[in-house]
């Protein structure tokens, strides 16, 4: 298949998973599958920028990882470290904007520095938009989200009745983002590990074995292409 004929997804949203049982089978310790699958987030994000794709939103750590051994928590902080610094170049080479999603208060006081700072550099760029999300739980999330809608009826800047899905989502760390369109999970396991909750209602899934550091560019035209025959519906007949 011409991957020039495919249909994109307008929004792809990741699940990066399996860098663990990657290394593992390498007889390698769970750091070194979480180094190569930083280094494979990077390439991925240039294929994905050059394929046109225009929204990219990739989970990095979730609200409950922090229960992972204190060293593993060590070591993916200080790769965000890094991952993020790195990340200013690739703004600027795909002309993208990046933002992430989660609460960045647990986090270190320099990593959330680096996440104020990417921020603002790439906050002009409009040609792709990508998300990290750290620290993110999609139960926390909307937690989050009814605490500030609250204050602000507290306050009287709600409209008073009924709360729409469509001022509830301003609340929500995604707003002002469409919804997924296709949700890729590697590395076998089926579930959505408390991503995107409320955005995923009506997402596309595909599942695959791979684990996240072999995922390549071939891999992710797989999961376009089963995308491309699926019969999206909303409810409609
Ligand atoms: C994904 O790989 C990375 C993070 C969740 C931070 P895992 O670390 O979950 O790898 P497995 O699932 O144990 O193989
Ligand atoms: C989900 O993966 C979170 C991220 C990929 C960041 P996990 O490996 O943490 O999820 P579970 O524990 O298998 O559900
Ligand atoms: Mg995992």
């Amino acid at each position: 298949m011409d991957e020039n004929n495919l249909i994109l997804p307008n929004h792809l949203a990741i699940i990066l998973d399996g860098n663990g049982r990657w290394a593992k089978k390498r007889n390698m310790p769970r750091s070194y599958g979480h180094i190569v699958g930083t280094d494979n987030l990077e390439k991925m994000c240039d294929v994905i920028a050059d394929m046109g794709i225009k929204y990219l939103t990739v989970y990095a750590f979730s609200t409950e990882n922090w229960k992972r051994a204190q060293d593993e928590v060590a070591l993916l902080m200080n790769l965000f470290r890094k991952y993020l610094k790195r990340c200013e170049k690739k703004a600027v080479r795909n002309h993208m904007r990046v933002r992430i999603i989660g609460d960045p208060t647990a986090l270190a006081p320099d990593l959330q520095e680096e996440i104020h700072y990417l921020e603002e550099m790439s906050s002009g760029y409009d040609q792709m938009y990508f998300q990290i999300a750290i620290n993110y739980g999609g139960r926390d999330e909307i937690e989050r989200a009814v605490t500030k809608l609250a204050d602000d009826a507290r306050k009287g800047v709600l409209p008073e009745g009924r709360v729409t899905g469509e001022t509830f989502e301003k609340y929500l760390d995604t707003a002002g983002i469409p919804d997924p369109d296709l949700l890729i999970r590697t590395s076998g396991e089926q579930r959505i590990s408390n991503f995107l909750l409320w955005q995923l209602a009506y997402t596309e899934f595909y599942f695959t074995d791979t684990a996240w550091p072999d995922f390549h560019k071939e891999d992710l035209i797989k999961a376009i292409e089963a995308y491309d025959h699926r019969n999206r519906r909303f409810g409609n007949a």
